[in-house]
Protein backbone atom coordinates (compact mmCIF):
# COMPACT_ATOMS: atom_id res chain seq x y z
CA UNK A 1 0.00 0.00 0.00
CA UNK A 2 1.73 3.64 -0.67
CA UNK A 3 2.41 5.36 1.97
CA UNK A 4 0.31 8.62 0.89
CA UNK A 5 -2.76 6.30 0.22
CA UNK A 6 -6.03 7.20 2.36
CA UNK A 7 -5.72 4.25 4.19
CA UNK A 8 -3.00 3.74 5.16
CA UNK A 9 -2.89 7.50 6.22
CA UNK A 10 -6.51 7.02 8.55
CA UNK A 11 -4.09 4.35 10.10
CA UNK A 12 -1.47 6.10 11.09
CA UNK A 13 -3.92 9.26 11.92
CA UNK A 14 -5.99 7.21 13.94
CA UNK A 15 -2.73 6.11 16.18
CA UNK A 16 -2.74 9.65 18.03
CA UNK A 17 -6.55 10.47 18.18
CA UNK A 18 -7.63 9.90 21.83
CA UNK A 19 -11.76 10.94 20.76
CA UNK A 20 -12.14 10.60 17.08
CA UNK A 21 -12.92 6.95 16.29
CA UNK A 22 -11.21 5.31 13.29
CA UNK A 23 -14.84 5.69 11.36
CA UNK A 24 -14.65 9.15 12.25
CA UNK A 25 -11.57 9.82 10.18
CA UNK A 26 -12.85 7.76 7.33
CA UNK A 27 -15.88 9.98 6.98
CA UNK A 28 -14.02 12.89 7.21
CA UNK A 29 -11.75 11.68 4.65
CA UNK A 30 -14.85 10.74 2.37
CA UNK A 31 -15.90 14.46 3.00
CA UNK A 32 -12.78 16.28 1.80
CA UNK A 33 -12.37 14.03 -1.21
CA UNK A 34 -16.01 13.80 -1.96
CA UNK A 35 -16.16 10.19 -2.58
CA UNK A 36 -18.18 7.77 -0.86
CA UNK A 37 -17.41 4.35 1.26
CA UNK A 38 -16.82 2.15 -2.01
CA UNK A 39 -14.40 4.48 -3.79
CA UNK A 40 -12.49 4.94 -0.60
CA UNK A 41 -12.15 0.80 -0.15
CA UNK A 42 -11.99 0.36 -4.12
CA UNK A 43 -9.69 3.08 -5.58
CA UNK A 44 -7.61 4.00 -2.08
CA UNK A 45 -7.25 7.13 -3.36
CA UNK A 46 -4.01 8.92 -2.43
CA UNK A 47 -4.08 12.29 -0.19
CA UNK A 48 -2.36 15.07 -2.21
CA UNK A 49 -0.74 17.72 0.96
CA UNK A 50 -3.27 19.86 0.90
CA UNK A 51 -6.58 17.36 1.53
CA UNK A 52 -4.27 15.90 4.15
CA UNK A 53 -3.92 19.24 5.95
CA UNK A 54 -7.59 19.37 6.03
CA UNK A 55 -8.12 16.30 7.26
CA UNK A 56 -5.94 17.07 10.09
CA UNK A 57 -7.74 20.21 10.74
CA UNK A 58 -10.82 18.61 10.94
CA UNK A 59 -9.97 15.96 13.33
CA UNK A 60 -8.29 18.38 15.82
CA UNK A 61 -11.55 19.82 15.86
CA UNK A 62 -13.63 16.30 16.68
CA UNK A 63 -10.66 15.85 19.12
CA UNK A 64 -12.14 19.33 20.66
CA UNK A 65 -15.53 16.93 21.17
CA UNK A 66 -17.23 18.80 17.85
CA UNK A 67 -20.12 16.68 16.43
CA UNK A 68 -18.97 14.72 13.63
CA UNK A 69 -22.19 16.05 11.57
CA UNK A 70 -21.08 19.78 12.13
CA UNK A 71 -17.51 18.51 10.74
CA UNK A 72 -18.80 17.26 7.71
CA UNK A 73 -21.66 18.98 7.29
CA UNK A 74 -24.41 16.61 6.90
CA UNK A 75 -26.78 14.33 8.68
CA UNK A 76 -29.17 11.65 7.53
CA UNK A 77 -32.41 11.95 9.07
CA UNK A 78 -35.87 9.27 8.10
CA UNK A 79 -34.37 8.97 4.02
CA UNK A 80 -33.47 12.58 3.82
CA UNK A 81 -29.44 13.94 3.62
CA UNK A 82 -28.85 17.04 5.46
CA UNK A 83 -27.24 20.01 5.74
CA UNK A 84 -26.62 21.44 9.08
CA UNK A 85 -23.63 23.60 10.89
CA UNK A 86 -23.58 25.09 13.96
CA UNK A 87 -26.51 27.38 13.78
CA UNK A 88 -28.75 24.52 13.75
CA UNK A 89 -29.78 21.30 16.24
CA UNK A 90 -28.19 18.26 14.63
CA UNK A 91 -31.54 16.05 14.65
CA UNK A 92 -31.65 13.35 16.59
CA UNK A 93 -33.44 9.63 16.20
CA UNK A 94 -35.91 10.34 18.95
CA UNK A 95 -37.60 12.57 17.08
CA UNK A 96 -37.70 10.32 13.98
CA UNK A 97 -40.40 8.39 16.87
CA UNK A 98 -42.58 11.75 16.27
CA UNK A 99 -42.46 11.79 12.92
CA UNK A 100 -43.40 7.63 12.96
CA UNK A 101 -46.77 8.50 15.09
CA UNK A 102 -47.75 11.39 12.94
CA UNK A 103 -47.17 9.47 9.92
CA UNK A 104 -49.23 6.28 11.53
CA UNK A 105 -52.25 8.57 12.47
CA UNK A 106 -52.90 10.52 9.10
CA UNK A 107 -53.31 9.77 5.71
CA UNK A 108 -51.92 11.56 2.28
CA UNK A 109 -55.12 13.54 1.98
CA UNK A 110 -54.86 17.45 2.14
CA UNK A 111 -53.98 19.15 5.02
CA UNK A 112 -52.23 22.22 6.79
CA UNK A 113 -49.22 21.57 9.03
CA UNK A 114 -47.42 23.30 10.99
CA UNK A 115 -43.53 22.70 12.23
CA UNK A 116 -42.75 24.96 14.84
CA UNK A 117 -39.16 25.62 15.93
CA UNK A 118 -37.80 23.80 12.44
CA UNK A 119 -33.97 24.15 12.90
CA UNK A 120 -32.73 21.89 10.08
CA UNK A 121 -36.25 21.52 8.96
CA UNK A 122 -35.83 18.08 9.54
CA UNK A 123 -39.92 17.39 10.81
CA UNK A 124 -41.05 19.76 8.18
CA UNK A 125 -39.05 18.11 5.05
CA UNK A 126 -39.87 14.41 6.07
CA UNK A 127 -43.30 15.02 6.70
CA UNK A 128 -43.43 17.20 2.84
CA UNK A 129 -41.48 14.58 1.10
CA UNK A 130 -43.83 11.32 3.06
CA UNK A 131 -46.94 13.24 2.24
CA UNK A 132 -46.58 15.27 -0.87
CA UNK A 133 -50.41 16.58 -0.45
CA UNK A 134 -49.33 18.11 2.68
CA UNK A 135 -49.25 22.28 3.17
CA UNK A 136 -46.37 22.25 5.25
CA UNK A 137 -45.09 25.30 7.15
CA UNK A 138 -41.71 25.60 9.16
CA UNK A 139 -41.11 28.44 11.22
CA UNK A 140 -38.56 29.43 13.50
CA UNK A 141 -37.41 32.59 15.31
CA UNK A 142 -34.26 31.96 14.24
CA UNK A 143 -33.20 33.53 11.07
CA UNK A 144 -29.96 31.21 10.68
CA UNK A 145 -31.88 28.46 10.86
CA UNK A 146 -34.42 29.42 8.40
CA UNK A 147 -31.51 29.68 6.15
CA UNK A 148 -30.30 25.99 6.74
CA UNK A 149 -34.05 25.13 6.74
CA UNK A 150 -34.32 26.52 3.27
CA UNK A 151 -30.94 25.21 1.69
CA UNK A 152 -32.18 21.48 3.21
CA UNK A 153 -35.23 22.46 0.97
CA UNK A 154 -33.81 22.93 -2.11
CA UNK A 155 -31.07 20.28 -1.48
CA UNK A 156 -33.88 17.81 -0.94
CA UNK A 157 -36.20 19.02 -3.92
CA UNK A 158 -39.08 19.89 -1.87
CA UNK A 159 -41.35 22.50 -0.92
CA UNK A 160 -42.45 24.01 2.23
CA UNK A 161 -43.61 27.57 3.18
CA UNK A 162 -41.45 29.08 6.23
CA UNK A 163 -41.64 31.82 8.73
CA UNK A 164 -40.05 33.63 10.20
CA UNK A 165 -42.23 33.85 14.20
CA UNK A 166 -41.76 33.55 18.25
CA UNK A 167 -43.73 30.24 18.38
CA UNK A 168 -47.22 30.71 17.51
CA UNK A 169 -47.30 34.27 17.24
CA UNK A 170 -47.41 35.22 13.43
CA UNK A 171 -50.30 32.45 13.15
CA UNK A 172 -53.41 34.14 14.90
CA UNK A 173 -55.72 33.79 12.27
CA UNK A 174 -54.43 30.38 10.46
CA UNK A 175 -56.35 26.92 11.21
CA UNK A 176 -53.92 24.20 11.27
CA UNK A 177 -54.99 20.12 11.27
CA UNK A 178 -51.32 19.07 12.67
CA UNK A 179 -49.13 20.95 14.85
CA UNK A 180 -45.77 19.45 15.42
CA UNK A 181 -42.63 20.74 17.62
CA UNK A 182 -39.60 19.21 18.91
CA UNK A 183 -38.70 22.49 21.25
CA UNK A 184 -35.98 23.11 23.24
CA UNK A 185 -36.83 21.45 26.79
CA UNK A 186 -33.56 21.49 28.48
CA UNK A 187 -33.24 23.01 32.08
CA UNK A 188 -30.80 26.18 32.37
CA UNK A 189 -29.62 24.57 35.50
CA UNK A 190 -28.75 21.13 33.73
CA UNK A 191 -25.12 19.80 33.31
CA UNK A 192 -25.72 18.06 29.96
CA UNK A 193 -26.26 21.41 28.35
CA UNK A 194 -22.20 21.68 28.79
CA UNK A 195 -21.59 17.80 27.85
CA UNK A 196 -19.49 17.32 24.91
CA UNK A 197 -21.52 17.63 21.57
CA UNK A 198 -24.10 19.15 22.97
CA UNK A 199 -21.83 22.70 24.03
CA UNK A 200 -21.25 23.31 20.32
CA UNK A 201 -25.13 23.43 19.55
CA UNK A 202 -27.09 26.43 19.67
CA UNK A 203 -28.42 27.38 23.29
CA UNK A 204 -31.85 28.64 21.92
CA UNK A 205 -32.41 25.30 20.34
CA UNK A 206 -31.98 23.47 23.50
CA UNK A 207 -32.34 25.24 27.03
CA UNK A 208 -36.21 26.38 28.26
CA UNK A 209 -37.14 28.02 31.68
CA UNK A 210 -38.76 26.23 34.24
CA UNK A 211 -37.36 23.23 34.50
CA UNK A 212 -36.72 23.21 30.61
CA UNK A 213 -40.79 23.66 30.64
CA UNK A 214 -41.56 27.29 29.65
CA UNK A 215 -41.87 27.07 25.67
CA UNK A 216 -43.48 23.17 26.20
CA UNK A 217 -46.36 25.14 27.94
CA UNK A 218 -46.61 28.16 25.71
CA UNK A 219 -46.61 25.80 22.48
CA UNK A 220 -49.64 23.63 24.37
CA UNK A 221 -51.59 26.78 25.38
CA UNK A 222 -51.05 28.84 21.94
CA UNK A 223 -51.94 25.67 19.74
CA UNK A 224 -54.95 24.93 22.01
CA UNK A 225 -56.30 28.53 20.23
CA UNK A 226 -55.40 27.77 16.97
CA UNK A 227 -55.70 24.22 16.00
CA UNK A 228 -58.58 23.63 13.89
CA UNK A 229 -61.19 21.61 15.58
CA UNK A 230 -60.48 17.88 16.02
CA UNK A 231 -56.81 19.34 14.95
CA UNK A 232 -53.90 17.28 16.98
CA UNK A 233 -50.46 18.69 18.34
CA UNK A 234 -47.30 16.94 18.76
CA UNK A 235 -44.20 17.67 20.95
CA UNK A 236 -41.39 15.89 21.65
CA UNK A 237 -40.09 16.24 25.35
CA UNK A 238 -37.57 15.59 28.11
CA UNK A 239 -37.61 11.61 29.46
CA UNK A 240 -38.57 13.04 32.79
CA UNK A 241 -40.83 15.50 31.25
CA UNK A 242 -43.87 13.40 30.55
CA UNK A 243 -46.33 14.15 33.66
CA UNK A 244 -45.53 17.23 33.26
CA UNK A 245 -46.79 17.42 29.60
CA UNK A 246 -49.50 15.51 29.64
CA UNK A 247 -50.93 17.64 32.82
CA UNK A 248 -50.28 20.37 30.20
CA UNK A 249 -52.46 18.99 27.56
CA UNK A 250 -55.23 18.28 29.90
CA UNK A 251 -55.11 21.70 31.19
CA UNK A 252 -55.72 23.17 28.23
CA UNK A 253 -58.57 21.14 26.99
CA UNK A 254 -56.63 18.84 24.77
CA UNK A 255 -58.27 15.16 24.55
CA UNK A 256 -57.52 11.73 23.31
CA UNK A 257 -53.83 12.81 24.97
CA UNK A 258 -51.49 9.83 24.08
CA UNK A 259 -47.67 9.24 24.97
CA UNK A 260 -45.06 7.55 22.71
CA UNK A 261 -41.57 5.75 23.80
CA UNK A 262 -38.46 6.24 22.37
CA UNK A 263 -35.92 3.48 21.28
CA UNK A 264 -34.88 3.83 24.91
CA UNK A 265 -38.49 2.85 26.07
CA UNK A 266 -38.49 6.42 27.62
CA UNK A 267 -41.89 8.75 26.52
CA UNK A 268 -40.44 11.07 25.04
CA UNK A 269 -43.59 12.35 22.91
CA UNK A 270 -47.05 13.27 23.62
CA UNK A 271 -50.07 14.26 21.17
CA UNK A 272 -53.74 15.56 21.93
CA UNK A 273 -56.87 16.36 20.02
CA UNK A 274 -58.50 19.53 20.31
CA UNK A 275 -62.07 19.17 20.86
CA UNK A 276 -64.04 22.74 20.28
CA UNK A 277 -67.40 22.66 22.85
C1 LIG B 1 -34.71 21.43 19.73
S1 LIG B 1 -34.52 22.45 18.29
C2 LIG B 1 -35.45 21.48 17.12
C3 LIG B 1 -34.98 21.64 15.72
C4 LIG B 1 -35.65 20.67 14.73
N1 LIG B 1 -37.10 20.80 14.75
C5 LIG B 1 -35.29 19.23 15.06
O1 LIG B 1 -36.16 18.48 15.57
O2 LIG B 1 -34.15 18.82 14.81
C6 LIG B 1 -35.63 23.77 18.72
C7 LIG B 1 -35.81 24.85 17.64
O3 LIG B 1 -36.74 25.81 18.19
C8 LIG B 1 -36.33 27.11 17.79
N2 LIG B 1 -36.87 28.07 18.76
C9 LIG B 1 -36.41 28.39 20.00
N3 LIG B 1 -37.18 29.34 20.56
C10 LIG B 1 -38.15 29.64 19.66
C11 LIG B 1 -39.24 30.55 19.65
N4 LIG B 1 -39.47 31.37 20.68
N5 LIG B 1 -40.05 30.58 18.56
C12 LIG B 1 -39.80 29.76 17.49
N6 LIG B 1 -38.77 28.87 17.44
C13 LIG B 1 -37.96 28.82 18.50
C14 LIG B 1 -34.81 27.03 17.82
O4 LIG B 1 -34.26 28.07 17.02
C15 LIG B 1 -34.56 25.63 17.29
O5 LIG B 1 -34.40 25.64 15.88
Amino acid sequence: MDQYSALNQIKILKKSCKVCSQLDIELLVLHILKIDRNILFRDNPLLTEENYNKIVKLIDRREMGEPIAYLTNNIGFWNLSLYVDDRVLIPRPETETLIKEVLCLFDSRERWVLDLGTGSGAIGLTLAKERPNWNVICSDVSLDALEVASKNMKQNSLHVTFINSDWLSSFRNRHFDIIISNPPYISPTDSRILSDGIKFEPLKALVSELDGLKDLENIIEASSQILADDGYLFVEHGYDQSDRVVSFFNKFNFSDVRQYKDLNDDDRVCSGKLKRC
